[in-house]
């Protein structure tokens, strides 16, 4: 059996439902890690022949949910794989506030779920094939990271959200610096993937506008019908994964 394997942080609904739904093929395996599992990916899995494994997780606790991935990879045989890859594509946008009026707790949560645990995921994703590159395995490793425009360019009352983006991206720069240093290392993209009609989308609208000057914007985005669909998002990812040159750009926009 030599199978193509995904691992999905948010696999339970919105964008990486959407995400883990169209990699769903009998030659594929996907883990998804989230804090609640999706029955009908379980169901579309099955009727797919595709092996899932649902993992109810905080990724708050991003050490340990770190820990628990370099386990379980730790634990596959690289003959029986055929390339691994990694979608961090877990976020959290807060409270939406100036960060003055955050409260402290949540601030922290969504900087552990946004930037930490991408990055100890990577850390283990990483470290664990490396081993199977060390026991001459050749597979391609790929590490996907579902950035956002906010990254790139700040907005009031989503400071904590933005950190975590430009972190995401900067260290995703880093990484590609680290792996171009092997000869097997791994490729790395941060990728903002354009507006989706998700909850986190809803999140936004739904935001207190006297704490929140870009509301209508937002507001805006779904009344001229301007989000993506997950389904079509999603596809477009698909697509950018298997591209010939993934990671050529490191901090990537799936609109250009
Ligand atoms: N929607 C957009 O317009 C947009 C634009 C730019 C970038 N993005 C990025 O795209 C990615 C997906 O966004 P989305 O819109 O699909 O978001 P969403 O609908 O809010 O879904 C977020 C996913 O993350 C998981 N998650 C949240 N907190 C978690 C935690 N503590 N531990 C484990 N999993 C957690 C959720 O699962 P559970 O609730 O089951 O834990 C859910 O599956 C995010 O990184 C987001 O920043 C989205």
């Amino acid at each position: 059996m030599n199978q193509h394997l995904y691992i999905i942080t948010g696999a339970s609904r919105g964008m990486g439902l959407a995400l883990a739904q169209a990699l769903l093929s009998p030659n594929h395996r996907v883990l998804g890690i989230s804090r609640q599992s999706n029955e009908a990916l379980k169901v579309a899995a099955q009727a797919q022949s595709t092996p899932l494994t649902q993992w109810t997780l905080d990724l708050s606790d991003s050490e340990a949910a770190a820990q628990a991935l370099q386990m379980w990879l730790s634990g596959l045989k690289p003959e029986d794989i055929a390339s691994a890859t990694l979608i961090n594509n877990a976020g959290v946008i807060p409270t939406i506030a100036p960060l003055s009026g955050s409260q402290p707790g949540e601030v922290a949560r969504a900087l552990r779920v946004g930037l930490e645990a991408p990055m100890l995921l990577t850390h283990a994703f990483l470290n664990a094939s490396f081993g199977w590159v060390n026991a001459g395995w050749r597979g391609p490793r790929k590490v996907l990271n579902i950035s956002s425009g906010l990254g790139r360019r700040p907005m009031a009352s989503q400071a904590p959200y933005c950190a975590a983006k430009a972190g995401m991206d900067h260290f995703s720069r880093c990484v590609a610096l680290d792996e171009a240093q092997h000869e097997h290392g791994a490729r790395i993209v941060s990728l903002a993937p354009g507006v989706i009609d998700t909850d986190m989308q809803v999140h936004l609208r739904g935001a207190d506008a006297a704490q929140f000057p870009d509301r209508s914007r937002f507001v805006s985005l779904h009344t001229d019908g301007a989000l993506s669909s997950c389904e079509d998002a999603a596809a477009r990812l698909v697509r950018y994964l298997n591209q010939a040159d993934f990671g050529h750009t490191v901090v990537d926009d799936l609109r250009h």
